[in-house]
């Protein structure tokens, strides 16, 4: 008899040979290891990865959209698999932006233990970073079925103590959805961030959320420009400030606008009603040559003020980039292709994993600049040449 691992729901079982499915929660055998084969660490967990994602990501120490990563290889007319839109301009500019910035090392003082615990919209989260709203896990070699996908980022996301949010994508429909299925199975304990569909198909999706129990929904405003959608015949569409005011009031959910990174535009969000406003660039996936997200990020906390909650994503790979986002501005920090990655590794055990590996780090640079706890996340610990601090946002 061998012994087999469900990576979706850590059911154990023995048999000779490899089940079809998991007797518990139903996962096909895509998720299902031997007992030799479950990974103890993010490093097997990527190994994993590396094999399934074979062609489309080889799971490089930096995932930064640089030429020389298979992603990136210029080829007209291929799927976007996991690079960035054209030349890969705006998911470069992220990790560059990110590389731009210097944390002050501060080594004198008490010993302490930091502190990451904090709050998003009232949920309480063990470290400020949450997986990103992605989908289309089919479009990585068939790797692992959609739901399941979507099972194994929120299940993990709340088994390391904290949450995740879902994408949407081409083969999503109101009917049947991937993302609001796991978020059923999660007992509602996830955020669906929905493409700029018809305000109709919105509402539909909107009210399914809220049944489901979800936290918060959201619209990632940028999908206006997603080629996926576009290359499979699903309308999106810009929206207006109206359309997002006519959506606030619509849902009893707090709401996300996504995919921000205009000063302006995020002050007509929070006008509009919206109660997040999420800085990103949908990791370069949707127009290219923007600016990175830390360029934006401190500009738009600048605009806002303190009492908005303002999160952001793109190219953050360890807790140091987390760290450095969360002192230009960001309640929180999302994680995109890792997520991926770890989820196709290792199911809810690699989204696990690697977001404790997250917090791992995280501590670790707080430690080292003299960040007690996540309200002391500010502009004080970012290198400047003038040897002084920033002007400061403090966080409420
Ligand atoms: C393969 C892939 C699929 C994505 N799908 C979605 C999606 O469905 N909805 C969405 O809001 N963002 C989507 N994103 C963008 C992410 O939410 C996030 O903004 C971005 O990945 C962050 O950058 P990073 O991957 O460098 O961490 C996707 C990103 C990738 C790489």
């Amino acid at each position: 008899m061998n012994q087999w691992y469900c990576t979706i729901c850590h059911e154990t079982f023995a048999s000779d040979s490899k089940p079809a499915a998991c007797e518990s929660c139903h996962a096909d055998d895509r998720m299902i290891l031997s007992a030799a084969e479950v990974p103890q660490s993010l490093e097997q967990v990527r190994d994993l990865a590396r094999k399934k994602l074979k062609g489309i990501c080889a799971a490089y120490p930096s995932c930064d959209g640089n030429f020389d990563k298979i992603c990136q290889r210029e080829a007209y007319g291929k799927p976007i698999g996991m690079g960035g839109i054209g030349q890969g301009r705006s998911f470069r500019a992220n990790s560059e932006s990110l590389a731009n910035i210097q944390l002050n090392m501060s080594v004198l003082g008490d010993h302490f233990e930091p502190d990451t615990t904090c709050s998003f919209l009232g949920i309480d989260l063990r470290f400020p970073v949450m997986a990103s709203s992605t989908a289309g896990a089919q479009g990585y070699n068939d790797a692992l079925d959609e739901t399941f996908f979507c099972t194994a980022v929120l299940r993990g996301s709340q088994e390391a103590g904290t949450i995740g949010l879902r994408g949407d994508t081409w083969f999503y429909t109101p009917e049947d959805n991937p993302s609001l299925k796991a978020m059923k199975a999660c007992k509602g304990y996830g955020i669906p961030i929905f493409k700029p569909r018809s305000q109709d198909v919105l509402k539909r999706l909107f009210e399914a959320a809220e049944s489901c129990g979800c936290k918060a929904v959201g619209i990632d405003l940028d999908g206006c420009g997603s080629t996926n959608m576009a290359s499979h015949g699903q309308p999106v569409f810009k929206k207006s400030v109206k359309d997002i005011e006519e959506l606030v009031t619509f849902t009893s959910l707090p709401f996300i606008a996504k995919g921000i990174l205009l000063p302006d535009e995020a002050q007509k969000c929070v006008d509009a009603g919206a109660s997040v406003i999420a800085v990103s660039n949908h990791g370069g996936r949707v127009m290219d040559s923007t600016p990175g997200v830390a360029t934006m990020l401190p500009l738009i906390r600048k605009k806002l003020g303190n009492s908005v909650t303002i999160t952001a994503d793109g190219g953050v790979r360890t807790g140091y980039d987390v760290l450095k986002l969360l002192a230009l501005g960001a309640n929180a920090v999302l994680l995109g292709r890792d997520i991926i990655r770890a989820a196709v590794g290792a199911g809810t055990l690699g989204v696990k994993l690697h977001l404790e590996h997250m917090e791992k780090t995280l501590k670790k640079a707080m430690f080292m600049t003299g960040t007690k706890n996540i309200a002391m996340a500010d502009s004080s610990i970012i290198f400047n040449h003038n040897g002084t601090k920033e002007e400061k946002w403090e966080k409420y």
